[in-house]
């Protein structure tokens, strides 16, 4: 993968006709090695946040060697990059034989579910295999996050007692987890569903050899301010002490977003202005799906290119490329009022749910992908650097 010290020097040697998505491995590195060293157990990270090769090798070898995993191929791709490390079957819903090739094939020996027939499935599958670790996975409110997904997974917690029990039965081990919804702006959730799986462990009598507190740790977008991280933790560490087990379950998470985001961002160019509507090279059917139907608003600069950028900002809405009405990004997104056809923008936070949700709808598909040194635009981890971004 070529490299390039800033996406300044990229664009001034590549002159790129097609948008190109850049990685940046230092944020990564940096966003590991903050979560190895701060959370209080075992990292996952949720590989379909962004499974490019590149990146989870950069995750991997920064030390997180355990993976969240929703479908087959994931598990071939982890195994391909890293044949010791663990993979975690986590999508609550799997065929029997995606179930059976991954415990047959792939020695996977840890799977979520959320109901009974699923239970099932994976007894069947296994062949009543005695060495399973059985995650009950148990719907928790995802009232503070800005993607919820509490009403596709989970079981109510009515129903997570008869299904530890059962579980229980079958397992080596049983663990009790949650997802508190992506991008989760406060970190009370976290305590609010360790409180939950506390019920559940009341009511059963049964301790949980796991406790598995899922993904949703926040990044940081213009409109987006979430506390410091070291408050999402502070929190899961009160409210894990407070259940006051004497056999302490092992602490897991799986964090996506708070591990990627940062890292990646996409340049694009502009096709056509008109007024405050640029429509760019790249849409919601390529890398920019965030920007769209869910309407993250996205940090972004101009690539001067030989230009002068105007000191004098105003707020822009994008158009992708493609003869789709919703290829539409609302922002507002804040540049340069003298932006015109043949300018580039940086657009970034794009390393999570992007690089993976590209189409090839219209014909129009990109995938140049380059290393870049510099600093992302917004960072978590960086304190100024988010700062800096409001003030300018
Ligand atoms: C089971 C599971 N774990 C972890 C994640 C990662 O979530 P996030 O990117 O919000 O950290 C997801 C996201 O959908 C998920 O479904």
């Amino acid at each position: 993968m070529q490299k390039f010290k800033t996406v300044e020097e990229l664009v001034g040697k590549v002159q790129p006709v097609g948008p190109v998505y850049c990685i940046r491995p230092n944020s990564i590195k940096t966003a590991c090695s903050w979560f190895k060293s701060n959370f209080p157990g075992k990292v996952l990270y949720a590989i379909k946040t962004n499974p490019n090769e590149k990146v989870v090798k950069l995750v991997g070898d920064s030390g997180i060697e355990n993976f969240d995993v929703a479908s087959i191929n994931e598990i071939k791709l982890i195994k391909k990059l890293f044949p010791n490390s663990r993979a975690y079957y986590m999508n609550t819903v799997k065929s029997r034989e995606h179930i059976r090739e991954a415990y047959f094939n792939y020695n996977i020996k840890d799977f979520a579910l959320d109901t009974k027939e699923e239970l099932q499935k994976i007894i069947e599958s296994t062949e009543n295999a005695k060495d399973l670790n059985l995650f009950i996975r148990v719907s928790i409110s995802n009232e503070h996050a800005e993607i919820d997904l509490s009403q596709k997974f989970g079981a109510l917690p009515s129903e997570a007692l008869g299904l530890l029990r059962l579980a229980k039965g079958y397992a080596k081990k049983v663990g009790l987890s949650f997802h508190a919804g992506s991008q989760c702006m406060h970190p009370i959730s976290y305590a609010k569903g360790i409180r939950d799986l506390g019920n559940i462990i009341r009511k059963t009598k049964i301790t949980p050899d796991i406790i598995n507190v899922g993904g949703g740790f926040p990044s940081i977008y213009p409109d987006l301010h979430p506390q410091p991280l070291e408050n999402y933790i502070g929190e899961i560490k009160k409210a894990f002490d407070n259940l006051k087990l004497e056999n302490k379950p092992e602490l897991i998470c799986e964090p996506g977003r708070a591990l990627v985001a940062e890292s990646g961002s996409s340049i694009v160019k502009v096709v056509l202005r008109k007024k405050q509507k640029l429509y760019i090279n790249d849409g919601t059917y390529g890398s920019l799906f965030d920007a769209g139907v869910p309407n993250f608003v996205l940090p972004t600069k101009m690539i001067p290119n030989g230009r002068l950028v105007s000191k004098k900002l105003t707020s822009y809405s994008l158009y992708g490329p493609t003869c789709d009405s919703i290829d539409y990004m609302k922002g507002p997104f804040i540049l340069p009022n003298n932006l015109k056809e043949g300018d580039y923008i940086e657009i970034g936070q794009l390393g999570a749910y992007s690089l993976t949700f590209r189409t090839k709808f219209n014909g129009f598909y990109s995938d140049q992908i380059f290393e870049v040194q510099d600093k992302p635009i917004m960072s978590m981890y960086e304190k100024d650097s988010a700062s800096s971004y409001l003030v300018a």
